[in-house]
């Protein structure tokens, strides 16, 4: 093979892959496959686990029992992976060890290690590891060569950046170089070399800093012309937040390197920002994948994402950020304000992170990684600084970003997402110039919070499968990730689907024994009393019999969903039935009184205006707790800005009244909003009405509302109502005396309900292709007026690949007639059944007859 044809991979294996024999074989494997692919392979590979650490440690005297018995356990650690891996350590280690503790009995005898020493000492954690490696690769691949990095890779200088750089963060440029790749083609087709060292250019070993080992891959294969550049690593990509903090993150399967960087620089610690440029300049893919999982495909690098469409593409958190806000009134108009407090920033040697000004404050974040040094300047950093403004310095707050691509043209469709702010302090607001970042930086004791709700409004609910993997818990868990279609209620009765759908569309059709499942979960809670079902989710008659039937009370909104009520169970309690109106007319108050159901007030209007008719009644209040929950702005229903509920300082002028007339105030009622996935808010709520029913006295039922969020994809998952139930009982036991109710529409009827319609026409206008159906808006608005993004399948071909996208849409006269938005389907044909699932409730109750085209009809299977 000539040397112009070859294709070279290079490997990169961090300090766990290389730590065990099991990942040994694992690593043996994949450089045989990449060889059978044709590649030569150049392995680059860290110290083993922990060991970096143990040397900094022997430099710094900061050793538990001292610099011997931490060469011990160097040693050891070593010598036992040899014995792992049947070699003879002592031999092919033997002049390593020799030169380790020669180092430290220099170090200790001078009292401290110049910055050479700690080089060469550093140093010898990924001389000793690699000559284990390739002891091993040797004898396993029958042929592998060990190449010293300091023959390979030779610093370059840097300018004024003092010796200390020079030796411990050395860099090297990235032009390609023939003789490396000389070097590497001599030495034979499997070629394995240490990270982290490169020699300077009078021969003496210097490092390359912090991630050096992934800088040493990236310099070798952008100098080498490799194929590809590949990081192993103890995780299977990057995801799109940190798995720890959100364990639906997803894998991010395909980056481009500018989002990369971005995700790197801002926190993700799978792969180090300084490997990105090498690759780039040189068109160089870079993958990221697991050494314990070398099955899975993990994250791709290159030149062109998965969408050229803008998108969020990640979540990321800095914590212990520090914000200096500079607060000037002579500022507006003056010049050289900034230039003169940033020479005060330059002079104690701070960098500047993010920048954020107004007319007369300037407030800016320190870069994170430099907080320490912060704290021996402070003093006399703010005492300049102070001679040119009011200075505030901020600890204790985090920055949160989105990061992904072009984010400033799809501001407006992050709208709900920038909701969860509303209750936040939100210290600085940045948007970088490249557009790939937006970043907010609030109270680090709310940014984990902020991070879990913007995640689920912004990837988990896109539902985009093409840029967006499986998340990190299926990744994880035992086995396959249960696929969610397959076992679906409404794939068991698809047989009988297709022919309803066939015999008549459109139609909603819902299944009695998943209603009777959700029903059966909410019953299991044992922290409530009892479920009254809001029934405005969903009145069909057989939903109403069998929800009634297993002894449910009915939450109702209006005197018709009363007068439904009655008449359907004309022998029930009225006790058992809710009546929650909002800005009703007068007579309903009276109507709902004379049928003796349970009234509850929602305003102190009717208490001031039509006093009479609360004399001597008993009622619910319903209270605003002050801030509200849920899916969409238009489902918060609490706060300054929702129209319900009575705010907590009319208290007072409601229980003066109540008295005047006798009104007793039986319970106090919130609903904070709908599809409440954050299994707290039901326990925050019974503490907001605690502290009401304090102030009122002689209250004992507390009514917690419904909002309980349910899944509308495969993507999105429910409520725990474990927790919620936990978290309940918790209140119960601190507050024992109250009787708790709920009362929920969505979840007992939501994942019981699919809508059918049949294929129409299909159309293709360039890109973009229409899948149309037989109904649309006014059968389900929920996609039209909230962006849900329900699961939709062509049940007639649930087998075949769904290898086309396209809008799904109805008949109606309007562009927002839409169902589903680039979705991936079969090629469909006209008279198809098309399923919409997860759509049993605020479905049929929304509909309208819109153009005059009737709805679709309702029927329980
Ligand atoms: N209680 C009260 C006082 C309510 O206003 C509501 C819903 C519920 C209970 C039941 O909430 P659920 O458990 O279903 O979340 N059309 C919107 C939902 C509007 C909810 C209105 N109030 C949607 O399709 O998302």
């Amino acid at each position: 093979m000539g040397t112009d044809i070859e294709k070279w991979m290079v490997l990169k294996f961090g300090g766990t892959s290389v730590s065990s024999r099991e990942n040994w074989e694992r690593i043996a494997e994949v450089v045989a496959v990449r060889r059978r692919e044709g590649a030569r392979v150049c392995v680059v590979h860290s110290a083993l686990a922990g060991v970096s650490n143990r040397l900094q440690e022997l430099i710094d005297g900061d050793t538990e029992k001292g610099r011997g018995a931490a060469v011990d356990a160097i040693r050891e650690q070593h010598l036992e992976l040899a014995r792992d891996l049947e070699l003879d350590g002592e031999t092919l280690l033997g002049g390593h060890l020799g030169e380790l503790e020669r180092l430290v009995r220099g170090i200790e005898l001078v009292g401290e290690a110049g910055y050479r020493v700690q080089a060469r000492l550093m140093g010898l954690g990924e001389l000793m590891a690699t000559a284990l490696g390739a002891a091993w690769l040797d004898r396993r691949l029958d042929g592998a060569a060990l190449v010293d990095a300091r023959d390979l890779l030779e610093s370059v200088p840097q300018r004024n950046v003092g010796e200390r750089a020079e030796v411990l963060s050395a860099v090297c440029d990235i032009a390609p170089d023939p003789q490396v790749r000389r070097r590497l083609s001599e030495a034979g087709p499997v070629v394995l070399t240490q990270g982290f060292i490169a020699r300077d250019p009078g021969g003496q070993t210097v490092l390359l800093g912090r991630g050096g080992s992934d800088a040493s891959a990236a310099y070798l294969a952008a100098k080498i012309g490799a194929e590809r550049l590949e990081i192993w690593t103890d995780v299977p990509g990057m995801f799109s937040a940190n798995p720890h903090q959100v364990p639906s993150a997803r894998l991010l399967r395909r980056l481009s390197y500018a989002e990369a960087q971005e995700i790197a620089t801002n926190g993700a610690r799978v792969l180090h920002p300084r490997c990105i440029r090498p690759a780039r300049e040189h068109a160089i893919p870079i993958h990221v994948r697991c050494t314990q999982r070398p099955e899975l495909e993990g994250t791709v690098i290159s030149g062109s994402s998965a969408d050229e469409e803008a998108m969020v593409k990640a979540l990321a958190v800095r914590s212990d950020v520090v914000l200096v806000s500079m607060e000037s009134l002579g500022m507006w108009q003056q010049v050289g304000f900034l230039s003169d407090t940033f020479a005060v920033f330059k002079k104690h040697g701070l960098s500047i992170d993010l920048v954020s000004t107004s007319e007369s404050n300037v407030t800016v974040s320190l870069d994170p990684g430099l907080n320490a040094h912060f704290r021996q300047v402070e003093e006399a950093f703010v005492g300049e600084l102070q001679e040119h403004c009011r200075v505030k310095i901020i600890g204790g707050v985090s920055a949160v970003s989105l990061l992904g691509r072009n984010i400033r043209t799809i501001l407006h469709q992050l709208g709900p997402a920038f909701e969860v702010f509303q209750e936040q302090h939100v210290y600085l607001l940045s948007q970088a110039a490249n557009d790939l970042n937006f970043t907010f930086v609030v109270d680090s004791s709310q940014a984990g919070r902020l991070v879990r709700q913007l995640h689920e409004q912004v990837i988990t609910q896109s539902g985009n499968r093409h840029s967006f993997g499986p998340t990190w818990t299926e990744l994880m868990g035992d086995g396959q990730p249960e696929d969610p279609v397959k076992t679906a209620w409404w794939n068991r009765r698809r047989e009988e689907l297709l022919r309803l759908g066939g015999e008549r569309s459109p139609r909603y059709v819902y299944d009695r024994q998943t209603l009777r499942g959700s029903a059966l979960q909410m019953l299991e809670m044992s922290s409530v009393d009892r479920i009254f079902y809001a029934m405005k989710a969903n009145a069909h008659p057989g939903v109403l019999r069998e929800l009634e039937g297993m002894g449910l009370g009915l939450e109702c909104v209006s005197i018709g969903e009363v007068a439904c009520v009655l008449e359907l169970f004309p022998d029930i309690d009225p006790g058992r039935v809710l009546f929650t109106p909002n800005f009703a007319p007068r007579g309903e108050y009276v109507r709902g009184f004379g049928l003796g159901v349970r009234v509850t007030l929602d305003n102190i209007y009717p208490l001031r205006q039509w006093p009479e008719l609360f004399e001597g009644r008993e009622v619910f209040l319903r209270i605003d707790p002050g801030y509200g929950h849920g899916h969409h702005r238009h489902v918060k229903t609490g706060g300054t800005h929702s129209k319900f509920g009575i705010p907590r300082f009319e208290i007072p002028e409601v229980a003066r009244r109540a008295e005047e007339l006798g009104l007793k105030v039986r319970g106090l009622h919130a609903h904070t909003g709908s599809g409440i996935k954050d299994p707290l808010a039901w326990k925050n709520t019974a503490l907001a009405l605690h502290e009401v029913a304090q102030e009122l006295g002689g209250v004992d039922i507390l009514d917690l509302g419904g909002g309980f969020g349910v899944r509308e994809n495969e993507t999105q998952s429910a409520v725990d109502l474990e927790r919620v139930d936990e978290a309940l009982d918790a209140f119960r036991r601190a507050w024992p005396g109250y009787e708790i109710w709920v009362e929920p529409g969505r979840y007992l009827v939501a994942e019981a309900g699919v809508l059918l319609t049949r294929v129409t026409q299909l159309k293709g206008k360039g890109n973009v292709r229409y899948l149309g159906v037989d109904t649309g808006m006014n059968s389900f608005i929920r996609p039209a007026l909230y962006g849900a993004r329900h699961t939709i399948v062509n049940l007639s071909r649930l087998e075949e690949p769904s290898d086309s996208v396209v809008n799904v849409v109805g008949p109606i006269c309007e562009s927002g007639d839409k169902l589903g938005i680039d979705r991936h389907m079969p090629e469909s044909q006209e008279g198809d059944v098309i399923l919409i699932a997860h759509a049993g409730a605020y479905g049929r109750v929304m509909s309208s007859s819109y153009n005059l085209r009737p709805p679709a009809s309702e029927e329980m299977i």
